[in-house]
């Protein structure tokens, strides 16, 4: 994806993109997300899972990345979304996306969102504990409705990745263990509430996961609990949604596998798994995020210093950092970068590329290979679509980053910059 000029140095050109001219209309730190990589993403969910198998259903995960935007195209290709907050379902809401086909989750959420989410209408709220339970129950009664719900279960799996993403384990914060204990409580006290109706079942066994075995295990002991509920309440599940988690390139070092490497076992493990069991096939969900976004996002910046430390290192300084980027301060997360107007010179040497926060730990990537740096040049770092913008702060007063969508060869803006105004628009003097 690189194009070559005989009277300039190679661009690095995005999605039909020349970056160097992104950055100098839209400025920097600029998110560059493809639409072109969004939908193919989309579409090759809807063939190669939803098209494939019968009574199946896919949402995506809007917490890797939200906008207005973004819910529109993903409601155009026939796919639905999990939202997380009052704030995700409000956007969803804002952008007409059609609220049956909306998964409401969370650990810990508000009275008022849930009554945001019974108000709405959404299409499952993904109750986590019994409090929300009870909450839920009252409001849907109050309002004369019945909220169709599914039970987020903690499997007790542990999966291949970083534990602050590792969402399976049964010392989880999120969903119900598999005791039996508990599950009389949750399953014995839903089936009796006049306000919910019970669904089935979710569990998500965490997120950046590159083999399918966490999810394939924790599958097994999913429908073994959906043996013993039909067994001892006589229910079955109608929908089984299997979670997100798979995951993307960040680096040389990441071997992603196309979703159906996951989808067509979980298919084949839960197919088996229901005749065994005598169970009827529940609809089966998955809800990526990541996957879906992740590489069709680059984040450019714009280089204002290259310091060498002889002997030791060198720091070229970018005019953006862990504010529009947290996840190398907070998972030790490794990424790819190249400098944009010079995407056909050779190495020079390794770089470190630091952000601009008064914070030691603010470094985008540590000893990457570069062309020599030059203030003014243009840096790519690719794969952030997930989780960057959606995950970006104010800190030291930075204003968040526009989000610029391409679509092979046409660009135009989607979220503008922030303004130092905005930065102070909510204080009250
Ligand atoms: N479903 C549930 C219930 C989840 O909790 C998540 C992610 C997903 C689906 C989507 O997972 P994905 O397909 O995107 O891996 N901020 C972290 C990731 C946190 C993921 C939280 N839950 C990061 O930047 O790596």
């Amino acid at each position: 994806m690189i194009s070559s000029n005989a009277e300039r140095t190679a661009h690095f050109v995005f999605d039909g993109c020349d970056t160097v001219d992104l950055a100098r209309i839209y400025g920097t730190p600029l998110y560059v997300m493809s639409e072109t990589m969004i939908r193919s993403r989309l579409r090759e969910i809807r063939e190669s899972f939803l098209e494939r198998h019968p009574n199946t259903f896919a949402v995506y995960a809007s917490k890797a990345f939200q906008t207005l935007e973004i819910c529109k195209i993903v409601e155009s290709e026939g796919i639905g979304l999990d939202v997380v907050s009052g704030g995700e379902l409000y956007a969803a809401k804002r952008a007409d996306f059609p609220m049956d086909r909306i998964f409401f989750h969370g650990n810990s959420k508000t009275p008022a969102e849930l009554e945001m989410a019974v108000d709405f209408g959404v299409g499952r709220v993904v109750v986590d504990n019994l409090d929300e339970l009870r909450i839920l129950d009252g409001l849907a009664r109050s309002r004369g409705r019945r909220v169709p719900i599914i039970f987020r279960l903690t499997p007790g799996v542990d999966s291949h990745t970083h534990e602050y993403v590792s969402t399976g384990r049964l010392d989880s914060k999120f969903g119900i263990p598999l005791d039996p204990k508990v599950r009389d409580a949750y399953v014995g006290a839903a089936l009796a509430m006049k306000g919910v109706e019970l669904k089935g079942f979710h569990f998500h066994v965490g997120s950046q996961i590159l083999v399918r075995d966490s999810h394939l295990k924790a599958l097994e002991i999913v429908l073994g609990f959906m043996g013993e509920v039909k067994r001892d309440y006589g229910f079955e599940a109608s929908d089984l949604n299997l979670g997100g988690g798979f995951g993307v390139h960040y680096t040389e070092q990441d071997a992603p596998e196309p979703i159906a490497h996951f989808t067509d076992a979980m298919v084949a493990a839960v197919d088996s798994g229901c005749s065994r069991l005598g169970l009827a096939r529940p609809r089966l969900i998955i809800e990526p995020g990541r996957w879906i976004v992740a590489e069709a996002g680059i984040t450019l910046y714009t280089i204002g210093s290259v310091k060498e430390i002889p002997g030791i290192k060198t720091y070229v300084g970018v005019d953006g950092g862990m504010p529009d980027n947290p996840r190398p301060a907070l998972y030790g997360a490794r990424y790819e970068a190249l400098i944009a107007n010079k995407a056909d010179a050779a190495p020079a040497g390794t770089y470190t590329i630091a952000g601009k926060c008064c914070e030691t730990g603010d470094i985008l990537i540590r000893d990457i290979a570069l062309p020599a740096p030059e203030a003014g040049d243009i840096v790519a770092v690719s794969t952030t679509g997930a989780y960057n913008h959606s995950m970006a702060s104010n800190y030291n007063r930075l204003p968040r980053p526009a989000v610029v969508m391409t679509a092979a060869g046409r660009h135009r803006l989607s979220v503008r910059r922030e303004s130092f105004e905005d930065l102070i628009a909510r204080e009250l003097g």
